[in-house]
């Protein structure tokens, strides 16, 4: 008999929850529940989704114990998995994340070049403290954390807590693999066997293929070549015009290096003179998303909440969530499903710092993870990833050391910042931006 499962979801607030709270509930055959948790530490963002979802648990599955909380030790205690999305600052962050690098003529993204930077140098501090929370409470528990920027955050725990049981995962290249299985006329990305390596937000698919060994590369190189990923299915998240964009740009990001399938994110490398151009520096993707999934997310739970009653509604479920639940079920099951995932490289790809947190397939058991080797990268990817490892390296040291030299040079190394003198600007500002937020930088 299958063990029921003790969850507990930090950020509780978080415009994903209901979607991952909706995709376990849809697999509660595979992943048996007997308590969900949510923890945040803005009680007031929780509480409309934790409201709207203890209407519709009772509903709908009256045997599951649901509760939301901001203490610690009520949300961590007893738990068997952590899913971690936080985003320390929130929007309101986020909305300088994206801003003040514009100002410098830089590309202003959640994750990537300085925008991603500062938010690392904000989110550093907020996940190590959930993962302390669970070693006090939960010792056994595994924590699967998604909260951005993914690179930084490895690095971080990488280094300050080395032995911790947490595992950090990107939910991009699953949804590219929803829309390449589409392009061949399949419908699962579960259908597809890949190699993949890179950091995250930066990495290459090298081989696809189906199930009895057929290789689709061509297929999908020849839709990629024309398209992008655009044209395909897609989650509602990513149906919002700027992700269209980045969808559709996907087909001159391919054409640096046509033996590959890239991962969207290189856009803003290869191209942040394209992005600038088609950035309106007074609405980012942080306005759209507060315009979109933000307001549809707490409006959909403040009708329940007005209501009373969460009948004849349904959560929408999308990529996102079912990697997430897929993983856990990996981890509880001993399933040894393969995985990308965010791991110390440590010899997987042989001509690369081993210290490196690569994205790499992964078999996933109840004993952990087993790195599946991709084996040398050529020049073009090696030298890219080298400078933006050592970008993601710099940005930990500095918060570790409280170095404002480290921070500074890892702006000017990254391929997004034009020079020192830019780089050095733009951290006064973002030091301005963040205060309250980052350590002090000597
Ligand atoms: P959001 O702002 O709606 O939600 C984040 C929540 O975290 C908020 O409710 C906030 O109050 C809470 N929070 C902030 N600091 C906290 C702390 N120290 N302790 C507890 N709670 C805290 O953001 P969102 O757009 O829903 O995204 C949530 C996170 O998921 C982000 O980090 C985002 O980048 C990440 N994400 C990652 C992937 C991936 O592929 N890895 C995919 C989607 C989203
Ligand atoms: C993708 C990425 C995530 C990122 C998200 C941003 O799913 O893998 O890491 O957080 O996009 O989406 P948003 O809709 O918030 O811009
Ligand atoms: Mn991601």
């Amino acid at each position: 008999m299958t063990q029921k499962h003790s969850i507990v979801i930090a950020g509780g607030g978080s415009t994903f929850t209901p979607g991952i709270i909706g995709m376990l509930l849809d697999n509660l055959d595979r992943f048996p529940l007997r308590s969900v948790k949510l923890y945040d530490n803005d009680a007031q963002r929780q509480e409309v989704i934790g409201k709207a979802l203890e209407i519709f648990i009772k509903e709908r599955h009256p045997e599951i114990k649901f509760t939301y909380t901001t203490d610690p030790k009520e949300g961590f205690s007893d738990v068997d998995f952590v899913l971690a999305q936080l985003r320390v600052g929130k929007y309101e962050m986020r909305d300088r994340d994206e801003k003040v690098p514009l100002k410098h003529g830089c590309i202003g993204q959640e994750t990537c070049g300085p925008g991603g930077m500062s938010y690392g140098m904000r989110s550093i501090g907020g996940v190590l403290e959930i993962l302390d929370y669970m070693e006090e409470y939960s010792p056994d528990a595994w924590m699967l954390n998604y909260s951005n920027p993914a690179a930084i955050v490895a690095e971080a725990t990488r280094r300050l807590r080395p032995n911790s049981k947490i595992i950090n995962i990107c939910d991009m290249p699953i949804d590219l693999m929803y829309k390449m299985a589409d392009m061949v006329g399949l419908k699962e990305w579960q259908e597809l066997d890949f190699s993949y390596y890179g950091l995250n937000h930066f990495g290459w698919f090298t081989a696809i293929s189906d199930k009895e060994g057929n290789d689709l590369m061509p297929q999908i190189k020849k839709h990629v070549s024309v398209n992008g990923f655009a044209d395909g299915i897609g989650t509602a998240q990513h149906l919002d015009p700027s992700w269209v964009e980045t969808f559709t740009k996907a087909k001159d990001v391919y054409a640096l290096d046509p033996a590959t399938i890239p991962n969207t994110y290189l856009k803003y490398y290869f191209y942040p003179d394209f992005v600038l151009e088609h950035t309106d520096p007074k609405h980012t993707r942080v306005d759209e998303v507060r315009e979109g999934r933000e307001k549809q997310v707490f409006g959909f739970c403040q009708d329940i909440i007005d209501k009373g009653t969460a009948e004849g509604v349904e959560i929408e479920l999308d990529a996102h969530a079912t990697y997430i639940v897929d993983l856990a079920i990996a981890l509880a099951e001993n399933t040894k499903e393969r995985f990308l995932l965010i791991v110390e490289n440590n010899g997987a790809i042989p001509n690369f710092d081993p210290t490196a947190m690569v994205e790499i397939p992964c078999l996933v058991g109840k004993n952990g993870i087993e790195k599946i080797n991709q084996g040398p990268i050529p020049q073009f990817q090696k030298g890219l990833m080298e400078q933006q490892v050592s970008v993601e390296k710099l940005v930990v040291e500095a918060w570790i050391e409280g170095s404002y030299l480290k921070m500074w040079q890892a702006l000017t190394l990254s391929q997004t910042v034009p020079s020192a003198k830019v780089a050095r600007e733009l951290l006064d500002d973002l030091i301005e931006a963040n205060k309250g937020y980052w350590p002090e930088l000597n």
